[in-house]
């Protein structure tokens, strides 16, 4: 695991965007998978500005709420188009994310593990730290789930995300998300973790017991991860060394 310590966000996501650029310059034709939120906004912007090819790159995003249409600014798959795909030439059949309006969760979770398969699994996942250490929608559980399911959100998660939504009852309380197994068969793990708020998780994620409870814990056992991760959010971390 190597940890990359940044000054600030826009050192993150410049860093970040490094990452991502070298992928993209050694295999044109990478897959990528991409996270929402607020971490990796400023990845996304450097990744405009430098004006990269991607037009052989494949995306395959982590997560969507269940019940939000594209066309709903809170769903993921907008976050993406007004983020990062708008901006670059990536062609709209590369782009791959679950689909929040599926009636059947099931049969959703199946057809998105067969597209991570048939993309031949994943060159560099990018991954943002919920609070609760989630990653994608993996909440704190009793097992590591392996593929995509539906999930729960928890209450912190929900919280979380009230700040997104102008009514607490318009935030969905389901998603889809990918399975841990498919993040940990990517090649390369970038995780990106900012803020003080984080320092608390980030710690006990990297350096605590793997356990399904601390769903980013999981991370120790990959062989190719890199943090890049602002002072504030190893903090905690430092102290323990
Ligand atoms: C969200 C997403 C995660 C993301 C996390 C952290 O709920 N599903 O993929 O990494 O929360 O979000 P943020 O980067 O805004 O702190």
């Amino acid at each position: 695991m190597e940890i990359i310590e940044v000054k600030n966000y826009d050192e993150l996501s410049t860093v970040t965007a490094d990452l991502i650029e070298k992928q993209i310059k050694m295999k044109e034709d990478s897959v990528l998978g991409l996270a929402t939120g607020s971490s990796p906004v400023g990845t996304y912007k450097e990744l405009i500005k430098r004006n990269l090819d991607f037009s052989k790159v494949r995306t395959i995003n982590l997560d969507e709420y269940r019940g939000l249409a594209p066309d709903n600014k809170q769903s993921y798959i907008y976050f993406m188009r007004d983020n990062l795909f708008n901006h670059v030439n990536i062609k709209d059949e590369n782009i791959n994310i679950p689909n929040g309006l599926a009636e059947e969760g099931f049969e959703e979770c199946l057809r998105y593990d067969k597209c991570i398969e048939d993309l031949g699994g994943i060159d560099l996942q990018l991954l943002g730290l919920g609070l609760n250490g989630h990653i994608g929608f993996n909440e704190p559980n009793t097992e590591f789930v392996k593929g995509t399911h539906v999930v729960t959100l928890s209450q912190s998660t929900i919280d979380a995300n009230s700040r997104f939504f102008e009514n607490y009852e318009e935030i969905p309380r389901e998603a889809i998300t990918m399975g841990i197994k498919s993040i940990m068969d990517a090649g390369h793990i970038v995780l990106i973790v900012n803020g003080a708020k984080k320092a608390s998780i980030l710690k006990d994620a990297l350096c605590g017991p793997i356990t399904p409870n601390v769903q980013a814990s999981i991370l120790q056992l990959h062989n190719n991860v890199t943090i890049v991760a602002d002072k504030e959010a190893l903090s905690e971390l430092k102290k323990t060394f």
